[in-house]
């Protein structure tokens, strides 16, 4: 086993709020404009950031938390936007794999295809996925004892799914149905879309690291997403990450198994 922390990220301080609250006596280091929390959660070495949105803000991030805090591994936690038939605001998608949608070198690569890689998707680590999709599905169960049985029956949360497939990002908040529909013509086993997976996803891989990610369904990505979107990270989806990464690590045994 590799010493050093696990590198926790999130894109916005509301979903990394939860996490924080769960760690004790965190020391915080400020570097880059990013505050990185240094502590322990579920029994495990962990250091907490909020990267900022869009793959640029992650992409530095990551390096960061694997060049300078020595991470062996990197989590991310947040929301995103459901896009695949079935996935409903409230649900839980842990992600299988990564891809830029945005990303088009064509005609000199084919669409998508990240330039000098010689392929389009970064797989997420398997037993890492498979361990975080059995804890968001504790989480999914006991769902009114972590957000409160009002925040269920307000949000409609009765009976929440686990999804584990093909996530996507890009530098764009997807907002509209003509969007969501272009994306979901040309990535049909797309579950959710966000802004910063699949750039984590690259420099872990250039790394040799594990890398994992657990997002939960604020919006359908249509004209409603930011109404949406606002209202569920502050009051669900922060609880339920976080819920998820403290049960996962509580009965992960060895960080890099
Ligand atoms: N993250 C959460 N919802 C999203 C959306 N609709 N588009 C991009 N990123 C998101």
């Amino acid at each position: 086993m590799t010493e050093g922390p696990l590198g926790i990220v999130s894109a916005m301080p509301q979903e990394l709020a939860a996490v924080l609250a769960l760690m004790p006596e965190e020391r915080r280091v400020d570097l880059a404009g990013r505050s990185f929390w240094h502590g322990q959660l579920g029994g495990h070495e962990v250091v907490a950031v909020v990267s900022g949105i869009g793959k640029v803000a992650a992409a530095t991030t990551a390096t960061l938390l694997l060049q300078r805090f020595c991470a062996t591994g990197l989590v991310f936690t947040g929301v995103a936007g459901g896009l695949g038939d079935g996935v409903r605001v409230g649900d839980t998608v842990v992600a299988t794999a990564f891809l830029q949608h945005d990303m088009d070198a064509s005609p000199l690569f084919a669409r998508h295809e990240i330039p000098g890689y010689g392929f389009s998707r970064f797989s997420t680590h398997r037993s890492w996925q498979q361990g975080l999709s059995a804890a968001a599905r504790r989480t999914a169960a006991s769902l009114a004892a972590t957000v409160g049985a009002e925040v269920v029956a307000r949000f409609g949360l009765e009976a929440t799914q686990v999804h584990e497939g093909l996530v996507i990002s890009g530098d764009r908040f997807v907002s509209s149905e003509a969007e969501s529909t272009a994306l979901r013509q040309q990535l049909p086993d797309a579950l959710a879309v966000e802004m910063e997976g699949a750039a984590v996803a690259q420099v872990c891989h250039d790394h040799g690291v594990p890398f994992a990610a657990v997002r939960c369904v604020s919006d359908r990505a249509d004209q409603a997403a930011h109404v949406d979107f606002v209202r569920f990270v502050s009051e669900v989806t922060c609880h339920t990450s976080a819920h998820t990464v403290l049960d996962w690590l509580s009965h992960l045994d060895t960080p890099q198994a």
